[in-house]
């Protein structure tokens, strides 16, 4: 399949890049430099001239504390810039591939969310997210909208990368404990996405690594080898910014039944990826 990925220098980007290319679907990989997702024109040109088979939508304004005091410009990218390549889809009716977040829920309910539970939003960068899920539903009949949750992985800032550079700096980790999720690899997702583009079956679903456990937990398991110690703290004694849900797991019985495969447990997918660290093939 010839794929376009928006956000292709980001850190998805790449590890879907690498991904399709393994699997020998012809990739048109855009960083934010080739195709700014905000300008329409450019958005329409660049598709016109690739003609794309799908889009992979994976730029997006990521920084969700930041998000809390420049609400405009991450739905200008978030919202907007999906809506653009929502419209692009449409007028070549080809699928799309929207990246989604865990954060477009509250984390109330204290179970697992399915892909057709009431979403509501506690940050801006969750609500620009939940507008770029609505502009694509608006817009395409076939697309898939891919919610998942804690990403980490190689090519990109991200909590596993912190907490261990902080372990072997000899810095004191204190980590929350009270908020739930499910930690998931790119290298993991990408394959779950490369698994999905082929069913052909368009909708919501909810693609994570398998499992839950806190920040605080997660760290520990970070730093497991390292034999340094890791201090719980509450979600109040650290304030900041952005509000985040206490409880994000997110069920995935329906992209389970799709793929026809089980997801990997998130703390397998971190040995994996802590062990590519510790041989340099991830940085
Ligand atoms: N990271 C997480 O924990 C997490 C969790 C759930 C969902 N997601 C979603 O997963 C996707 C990938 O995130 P990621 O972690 O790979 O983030 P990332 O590393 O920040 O990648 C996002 C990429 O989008 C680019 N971008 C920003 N504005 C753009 C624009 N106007 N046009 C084109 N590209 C633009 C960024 O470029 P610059 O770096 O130059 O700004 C960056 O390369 C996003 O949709 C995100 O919302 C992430």
């Amino acid at each position: 399949m010839k794929i376009l990925i928006t956000g292709a220098g980001g850190m998805l980007g790449k590890a879907l890049t690498s991904c399709l290319e393994a699997r020998e679907h012809n990739v048109a990989g855009f960083p934010r430099e080739a195709l700014d997702v905000t300008n329409y024109n450019q958005v329409i040109e660049v598709m016109k001239a690739e003609k794309p088979e799908l889009v992979i939508h994976a730029a997006a304004y990521t920084k969700v504390d930041q998000a809390e005091s420049e609400p405009d410009l991450a739905y200008l990218i978030n919202g907007y810039g999906s809506e653009n390549l929502a419209v692009a889809c449409n007028h070549q009716d080809i699928p799309m591939v929207y990246i989604s977040s865990d954060y477009v829920f509250d984390g109330e309910q204290n179970r697992p969310y399915h892909p057709w539970d009431q979403t509501r939003p506690l940050s801006v960068y969750g609500k620009t997210k939940l507008a770029g899920e609505r502009a694509v539903q608006h817009h395409l009949n076939k697309f898939y909208i891919v919610r998942t949750s804690w990403l980490y992985g190689p090519n990109g800032r991200n909590f596993v990368d912190t907490i261990h550079q902080m372990a072997m700096d000899g810095k004191p980790l204190r980590v929350v404990s009270d908020q739930f999720g499910s930690p998931t690899c790119t290298l993991t997702l990408s394959e779950t996405v490369a698994d999905l583009i082929l069913s052909k079956r368009w909708g919501v679903y909810h693609a994570t690594d398998g499992g839950v456990t806190n920040w605080f937990e997660f760290a520990q398991a970070i730093v497991s080898d390292l034999k340094v110690s890791v201090q719980p703290i509450a979600t109040k004694d650290m304030p900041r910014p952005a509000t985040r849900p206490k409880y994000s797991v997110l069920d995935k019985t329906t992209l389970i039944n799709t793929i026809e495969r089980e997801v990997v447990p998130w703390n397998e997918a971190l040995k994996m990826y802590l062990s590519m660290k510790m041989q340099g093939a991830a940085r």
